[in-house]
């Protein structure tokens, strides 16, 4: 089968900025991918060619075994997209904007999957309350569970647990591992190191580039510790000796 996502050295430039400066990544069905990078690394602009709502300058995006740009519509079809900035309608309810997600995907019967997902987000109390009256936590749980109503074969998550509170963001990881084990995969923006070690595999994006992309406990392995080092290398380590590594070369 072919891998879910293929990004081979995708360069995409906005007016004033280089975005992406040749990244390169594969995301295997299945897997749980994490893009980990600071402010401006390019993760939404990743993120957003793979949804084929932005055309590559140079290089090749495959989703799903397809050019999502040439393939926008069926690719929609399988794709959840949850972007960094979602939109919930304010002044529906939580029935009612996972209806209006529903239907804009032409998927008539959700009634099953809706109320699994609600009790799954502990949102089934608050079902007839307007999304505006939400709190943070609650609003996001509601817009990944709009996002797996069509069911999804590939989920795409841009940064959906920033500023959660530690409890609603367990219970949306316990959908995310609920959807892999139905087989969806999960490619998800990052910021915090504890998500990126959950991930089968991460990659660790700084300037448009792929400094590397591997398993998290491959990536900590690779690192030439002091000797007699107490703490284990973390995630942020590597990243940081990556950049260096990077950075001194010619
Ligand atoms: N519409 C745009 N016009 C011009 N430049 C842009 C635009 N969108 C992004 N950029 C620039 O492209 C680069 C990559 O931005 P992108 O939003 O992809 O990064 P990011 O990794 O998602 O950052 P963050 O963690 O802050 O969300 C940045 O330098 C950003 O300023
Ligand atoms: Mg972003």
């Amino acid at each position: 089968m072919t891998p879910a996502v293929t990004l081979n050295g995708v360069v995409k430039r906005y007016a004033t900025a280089r975005a992406l400066a040749g990244l390169t990544l594969d995301v295997e069905r299945g897997e749980m991918f994490g893009l980990i990078g600071p402010d401006g690394a390019g993760k939404t602009t990743a993120i957003r060619l793979m949804c084929g709502l932005l055309h590559a300058d140079k290089g090749e995006v495959r989703v799903l075994g397809h050019d999502p740009v040439a393939a926008h519509r069926r690719i929609s079809e399988q794709v959840g997209y949850l972007s960094q900035r979602f939109s919930l309608y304010g002044d529906l309810t939580i029935d009612e904007n996972i209806a209006f997600f529903a239907e804009v995907h032409g998927v008539s019967r959700y009634h099953a999957r809706r109320d699994q997902l609600l009790e799954m987000t502990q949102l089934t109390p608050f079902r007839k309350r307007l999304a505006d009256r939400l709190s943070g936590g609650m609003k996001q749980k509601l817009a990944l569970a709009c996002t797996l109503v069509h069911e999804p074969t590939l989920l795409l998550l841009d940064e959906p647990t920033t500023g959660v509170d530690p409890v609603s963001r367990r219970e949306f990881w316990k959908l995310l591992s609920e959807s892999l084990s139905r087989g969806i995969t999960i490619l998800m923006s990052t910021p915090y190191m504890d998500e990126a070690e959950r991930c089968t595999r991460v990659a660790l994006v700084h300037e448009g580039r792929t400094l590397a992309v591997d398993e998290p406990s491959t990536l900590r392995a690779l690192m030439p510790g002091p000797a007699g080092r107490r703490v284990p290398p973390s995630l942020e380590d590597v990243f940081i000796a990556k950049l260096a590594e990077q950075e001194a070369k010619p």
